[in-house]
């Protein structure tokens, strides 16, 4: 007897879902339903355009599609169009991988300022995801990016390069348009623990130097490594890859290119001010405190005062919510 399975969102893990079990020795039927008209999920709306090779893994997810036992049905919501029990009722197995839709809050005053963006929100602009909006006003000169994962990377080169740098990807007119409109000049990525716990990719960090209107600067200040970020680098190859570069990187002058990303660590997020959109953002300095976490330092502590960027420095910030859920 055939199983009837529904499997809810077209993104990679709904689709890796189905090609094991058209793989298995279970004689199988697959509807896979997916809210969007076009299937493949953050691999075509959240993956950075400048990031050809990754977003290859597109082919072998259509491979997937092209199996005769799996049907690809698009705009269908789960919720809006139909209820998990009647997609209960309707197949013999159900399995829901609708991926991270919403941005997290920070919890910060000001964080819904204009001109502050959960990353989700901003990459689905660069990435013409169908809900996003066509125009996106990049005004800002310094654009702060919070959190020191891949997306903060992505977002980051994203507004440091060129328009004409990105016109060598698949970015359609508008975003190319918005790109070369934009003025930032300065992006700040803050990371709240020490460059051992930066989450980036060793290749995709190394890369963002590669670009000839970027330089990549590593501030000194901040730039601390204890014993216990010791010990989590030779448990973990990558951190201690990155750790490499940005050691090689820290206190570099840089070299003339009209756009700079800064790197910042151990600087926590603490308000956005504005007079209803984003004028400044004020972090504190943390301080590593030797089991991989950090804590504020108090006012009077001697390793540092609350750090405060100079009024209207940080015109904007984007990467609100860094880790997209
Ligand atoms: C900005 C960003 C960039 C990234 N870049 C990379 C990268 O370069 N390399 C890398 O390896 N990883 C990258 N990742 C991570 C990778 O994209 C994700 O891990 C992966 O896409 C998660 O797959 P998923 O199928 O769980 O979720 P998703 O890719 O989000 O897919 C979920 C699918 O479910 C659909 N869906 C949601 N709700 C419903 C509903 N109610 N009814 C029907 N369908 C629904 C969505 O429309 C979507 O198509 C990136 C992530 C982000 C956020
Ligand atoms: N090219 C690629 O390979 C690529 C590109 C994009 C995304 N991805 C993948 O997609 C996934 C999601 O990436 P991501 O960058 O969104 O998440 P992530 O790797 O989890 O990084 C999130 C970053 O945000 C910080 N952060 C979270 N909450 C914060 C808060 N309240 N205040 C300050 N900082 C905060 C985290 O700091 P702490 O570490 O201190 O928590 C961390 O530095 C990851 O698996 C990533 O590798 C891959």
């Amino acid at each position: 007897m055939t199983l009837r399975v529904a499997i809810v969102g077209g993104g990679p893990a709904g689709i890796y879902a189905a090609d094991q079990l058209v793989k298995s020795e279970v004689d199988v039927s697959i509807d896979i339903l997916e809210r969007l008209p076009a299937p493949f999920g953050l691999v075509r709306y959240g993956v950075a355009p400048d990031h050809p090779r990754i977003k290859e893994i597109i082919k072998a997810l259509q491979r997937v599609l092209l199996h005769p036992e799996v049907r690809l049905l698009g705009n269908v919501d789960l919720g809006d169009d139909i209820k998990l029990e009647e997609l209960r009722e309707f197949y013999d197995a159900v399995i829901v991988a609708t991926g991270a839709r919403a941005d997290r809050d920070l919890g910060i005053p000001g964080e819904d300022l204009r001109g502050s963006y959960g990353a989700a929100d901003f990459v689905s602009w660069y990435d013409s995801h169908p809900d996003a909006p066509t125009t996106r006003p990049l005004e800002a000169e310094h654009v702060a990016v919070l959190g020191a994962g891949n997306v903060a990377l992505d977002v980051a080169g994203v507004l440091a390069k060129t328009g004409d740098e990105m016109l060598t990807t698949d970015i359609p007119a508008h975003v190319y348009e918005g790109l070369k409109a934009k003025r930032a000049t300065d992006v700040h990525v803050f990371a709240r623990r020490g460059p051992a716990y930066a989450k980036f990719s060793p290749l995709e960090l190394r890369e963002l130097a590669h670009s000839p209107n970027v330089d990549v600067i590593v501030h000194p200040e901040g730039f601390e490594v204890d014993d216990a970020s010791m010990a989590h680098i030779a448990k973990n190859k990558q951190a201690k890859m990155v750790l490499d570069t940005l050691s090689n990187w820290v206190g570099r002058e840089p070299t003339g290119k009209p756009h700079r990303i800064h790197l910042h660590f151990l600087e926590q997020p603490v308000e956005i001010t504005g007079d209803g959109a984003v004028e400044t953002l004020r972090t504190e300095r943390t301080r590593l405190v030797g089991d991989d976490s950090v804590r504020r330092h108090r006012p009077d502590h001697r390793l540092g005062r609350p750090g405060r960027l100079p009024r209207r420095r940080l015109s904007q910030h984007l990467g609100r919510r860094p880790a997209v859920r």
